[in-house]
């Protein structure tokens, strides 16, 4: 049991719906344990400017009311290049210390947690990482807080570009976030029915001609069979110059007219679904009543529909790699291919 007062938060890296339903939850169960909630504003930059102090604010019950339905952040977010320097890191925990801040809860993805963990060299305080991203790409968590409403956006764009590639008897390539895995552009391809997912785990650049080769093959052999719409979901970074670039390469190999659409960053916006505002609910709780036990330098994490705790250092050592079975699923048995459906 540690005695602790002063818990600063933060929010950082890209947003994540949810995020506000933890910052609600921690804020909740400090006040329920008497202790007090400091917010500090853009990340880690709140903790590194000159105007930190203007930029912690005590957060009471009426700061989170209604706002477990809000997408984005109240307390702001940015990247911040300067925690990656001994000189970042140091003003980060003078303002910790000045601030008489006893523990750090940081919401945020694999990035923001390399940051917690070089902090830690620098301050003696506890330090909890619950994982926000809409990427889920944090090892050691079945789920990232944000994940869940992000698939569900997406597919709901996707169903909507459907229709309208049906009418038409369309191509489109849909291009998805997640920066480099597919777990959006995985379950996103499967959920909507796409005829084609392209991702790390099923694309290698050095097969790049091949696989527009294959593309161009079988966009051709389901027009023949008037398949009517047809719909590539693409991983963000995975084709050099995304879904435009392909769609272009595609014209050009085999006179194959597609439509491009890059969903972008209407993925990380909206009202978190229900999913998302429980586990960020659960985590926020259990973040607290970690630090009460003691717990220092952990993500909160859920396995098995459970919630615990996992090294921070373990939580960033790999990047978590996408449901095999979705993956064999996909390109074996659901891809539109000569071989699998006609
Ligand atoms: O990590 C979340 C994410 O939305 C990624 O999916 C994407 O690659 C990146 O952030 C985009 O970052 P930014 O908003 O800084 O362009």
């Amino acid at each position: 049991m540690t005695a602790i007062k002063r818990i600063g938060i933060l929010t950082s890296g890209g947003d994540a719906p949810g995020m506000n339903a933890a910052i609600r939850s921690v804020v909740i169960a400090a006040h329920h344990y008497h202790f007090a909630v400091i917010g500090f504003y853009h990340g880690f930059n709140g903790l590194l400017h000159d105007e930190h102090i203007k930029q912690a604010q005590q957060l009471s019950l009426e700061d989170i009311h209604n706002i477990i339905q809000r997408g984005g952040t109240i307390l702001k977010s940015a990247r911040c290049p300067e925690m990656l320097s001994e000189k970042g890191l140091i003003k980060a925990a003078t303002t910790l210390t000045n601030e008489k801040i006893d523990a750090l809860i940081m919401i945020g993805g694999d990035g923001s947690f390399k940051g917690l963990l070089d902090l830690q060299a620098h301050w003696p305080g506890q330090i909890i990482g619950i994982p926000g991203t809409i990427d889920n790409d944090l090892d050691s968590t079945d789920f990232t807080i944000g994940f869940a409403t992000a698939v569900n956006t997406a597919i709901e764009a996707i169903d909507k570009i459907r229709d309208t590639a049906d009418a038409f008897e369309r191509i489109f390539i849909v291009e998805v976030m997640g920066r480099h895995s597919g777990h959006i552009t995985f379950n996103v391809g499967i959920a909507c029915g796409a005829e084609q997912v392209l991702s790390f785990e099923n694309f290698s650049i050095d097969d790049k001609q091949a696989t527009l080769q294959k593309l161009a093959d079988e966009i051709n052999t389901a027009q023949h069979h008037h398949q009517g719409s047809y719909i590539i979901v693409l991983a963000e970074n995975v084709w050099p110059g995304g879904a435009v670039a392909l769609a272009g390469e595609l014209k050009h190999k085999a006179n194959v007219d597609c439509t491009a659409c890059v969903l972008g960053h209407i993925q990380r916006g909206g009202s978190p679904v229900p999913k998302d505002r429980l586990l960020a609910t659960k985590m926020g709780v259990a973040a607290v009543q970690a630090l009460i036990e003691g717990k220092h330098n952990i993500m909160i994490a859920e396995q098995n529909n459970g919630i615990c705790h996992v090294a921070l250092v373990d939580a960033v050592k790999h990047q978590k790699t996408v449901n095999q079975q979705l993956v064999d699923a996909q390109q074996n048995i659901l891809a539109l291919t000569a071989q699998n459906q006609y």
